[in-house]
């Protein structure tokens, strides 16, 4: 998730593009930078770090000219530096582009141009694009971008300029947002409308697969093949605070419904031909993979509910034994480590210091570190020997929420590859197993349709104060999930429990008044699972639970229910947490709270 934003018009761009990547900078905050079109031609500014620091950088230039391109980084390819920051020039400098997505044939795309004697600058996937229009630079210069989106697989958003075209702005626009803001004699092209919302309330949307070559005096659109399409306006009724969360109250939801592109994303490029899993970026050698005798997973909070859900399915997958651990307990205990010992970190931020200390000191023992973030060139993801991105676009609020499922599906997808390495599974189960995780964006998206149905439900609930979380196997951790969840925005009393260990003492809790909310989606123990919830039940707790479209034996055994599609055990957890991030989101605002500031938090803890 990056942030672009284009101008055309009478006024001088570099203030307004300075405006428009401060608006977005909620989209990444990596670099930023800007291509304007001056008589002398494209000048390109970037600087690592926010937009303040590109202001810095710009300090004492006073640019003339009324063309300009800008875009705000939140890195994928490379490390998040100045070298690496947008725009990207090709060769000779004439040409400009910004990129919000993934280019997933990058690699092959550059060796081909290297050969054809161009030169790279960055390591970017980005860089491709501005050689390719360069190759076509006797075309005008939205026929040359209609080429290279030919020729681009994966996610794009593009904004280009070129020297020989000053009042153009083309942009192009694959599975990343991209919307047009039509002014008078001015237009606007950005990833999102509060970047020129102060200067125009009317839009267009660019759809899929869609050019549009942006003029002072007014926009073309059209397709892959050149043909012209007629643009769509409308007005936006929005102030720029909720156009800033996307229309929704707070970053929470928005990030909740973001679920599903954030799943998509995470899967992008991450299969082969033979639909196996393909992990480019892990670099790790096949044969270090199969050297391994045994799996640590260490992480905190959230990330550490996905290291116990990793472990159902690197054990069931690869028959390693796998220890999961609290970070901040691990190095204090003497675990066991050494060379044939993988160590994975799971940590959203990558820069959490009990996570980073626990990996630090495993690797100080001997054994390899993979690193799954979703902060490129974070902390742990420089100490580790190979990185896994979880690709969820930053998140916001304190509650993690995106980044947790995309955790499950990049765990996933590392066991998948760890059983394929070393031969434990045939390749048949693999293409299975990844073919219901393509089908998980559509049902997460299906879940979110009954976020008001929740909402509803939860009202009843507004008095309560105890809440049971119980699950069983792979729906425990989504259990533990739910009570974290609702605990940090809701300043709830939630325990999240296996549920067969509540006759073991806790049982003695449930009355009248306790609700008890069970997770008794797919699963080889979900008689079991529904057996411990009549005893919840049978001790007049109030029985929520989250079932399986059509599980009308589970639905006999509860008060209330929400149901989520069907999807294998190892994945149900990730459409069966979407409920519950709602239902704790709900009693939140329910409660009149910040759901995205929660008291005594931070979104990254830096101490020990
Ligand atoms: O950045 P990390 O994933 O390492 O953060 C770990 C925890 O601090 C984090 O998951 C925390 O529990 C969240 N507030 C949960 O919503």
């Amino acid at each position: 998730m990056c942030g672009i934003v284009g101008y055309v018009g009478p006024r001088p761009v570099q203030p307004l593009l300075i405006g428009g990547l401060r608006r977005l900078e909620y989209r990444g905050y990596d670099s930023a930078g800007m291509a304007i079109l001056e008589e002398v031609g494209v000048e390109i500014t970037r600087k690592a770090g926010r937009v303040a620091d590109l202001e810095s950088e710009l300090e004492g230039r006073i640019s003339n000219g009324t063309t300009g391109i800008g875009h705000t980084r939140w890195a994928t390819h490379g490390a998040p530096n100045t070298t690496n920051a947008h725009p990207h020039a090709d060769c000779a400098g004439s040409v400009a582009v910004v990129h919000n997505g993934i280019i997933e044939n990058w690699a092959d795309l550059k060796a081909d141009l290297i050969e054809a004697g161009h030169l790279f600058r960055s390591e970017t996937d980005t860089e491709v694009v501005a050689h390719l229009i360069e190759d076509r630079a006797d075309l005008p210069l939205d026929e040359a971008v209609r080429e290279a989106m030919r020729l681009a697989e994966g996610a794009l958003a593009l904004a280009v300029v070129r020297n020989d075209e000053p009042e153009l702005i083309v942009g192009a626009r694959r599975g990343s947002p991209l919307v047009i803001g039509l002014g008078d004699g001015e237009n606007f092209l950005a990833s999102d409308i509060p970047a020129f919302l102060e200067y125009t309330r009317r839009m267009a949307v660019l759809d899929d697969d869609r050019i549009v070559a942006v003029r002072p005096g007014g926009i073309t659109i059209s397709d892959l093949s050149g043909t012209i399409v007629e643009p769509v306006t409308r007005e936006i009724e929005w102030d720029l605070d909720s156009a800033e969360k996307g229309g929704f109250p707070d970053f929470m939801l928005k990030e909740i419904f973001e679920q599903p592109k954030a799943i998509r994303d995470t899967l992008r490029g991450r299969l082969d031909s033979d639909g196996l899993v393909r992990l480019l970026e892990l670099e790790l050698d096949v044969e270090i993979a199969r050297s391994f005798d045994k799996v640590f997973v260490v992480a905190c909070g959230t990330s550490f509910h996905a290291a116990m859900m990793a472990k159902y399915a690197i054990e069931r997958w690869t028959r390693l034994p796998v220890e999961i651990d609290i970070a901040s307990e691990f190095r204090y205990r003497d675990p066991i480590l050494d060379g044939n010992t993988l160590v994975v970190g799971i940590s959203q931020s990558g820069e959490t210091l009990d996570t980073l200390a626990a990996v630090r000191y495993a690797r100080a023992q001997g054994a390899k570190l993979i690193a799954v973030t979703n902060v490129v060139d974070s902390a742990m993801a420089r100490e580790a020997d190979a990185v896994l991105y979880t690709r969820a676009g930053p998140e916001i609020g304190v509650a993690a929420t995106k980044t947790f499922t995309t955790q499950l599906i990049a765990m996933q997808l590392l066991a998948l590859w760890l059983a394929h390495a070393r031969g434990s599974l045939d390749d048949a189960v693999i293409q299975n197993a990844v073919k219901a995780m393509f089908a998980l964006p559509d049902q997460v998206e299906e879940v979110l349709r009954q976020s008001d149905g929740i909402r509803e439900m939860s009202e009843q609930w507004t008095d309560r104060r105890d809440f049971f979380f119980l699950g069983r196997s792979a729906a425990f951790p989504v259990a533990m999930e739910g009570a974290l969840k609702l605990k940090e925005i809701a300043y709830l009393r939630a325990e999240g429990y296996p549920a067969g260990e509540m006759k073991h003492g806790p049982i003695a809790l449930i009355e009248e008044g306790v609700v008890v909310i069970g997770v008794a989606t797919n699963s080889h123990v979900k008689g079991k699972m529904l057996s411990n919830m009549q005893e919840m039940r049978a001790r007049s707790g109030t029985i929520l639970l989250v079932l399986t479209e059509g599980d009308t034996e589970g639905e006999a055994v509860a008060d209330e229910v929400i149901f989520v599609p069907w999807a294998p055990e190892l994945l149900s957890p990730v459409t069966a947490v979407v409920p519950l991030q709602l239902l704790a989101y709900w009693l939140a605002k329910q409660r009149g709270l910040d759901v995205d500031k929660p008291r005594n938090l931070a979104k990254t803890v830096t101490v020990e």
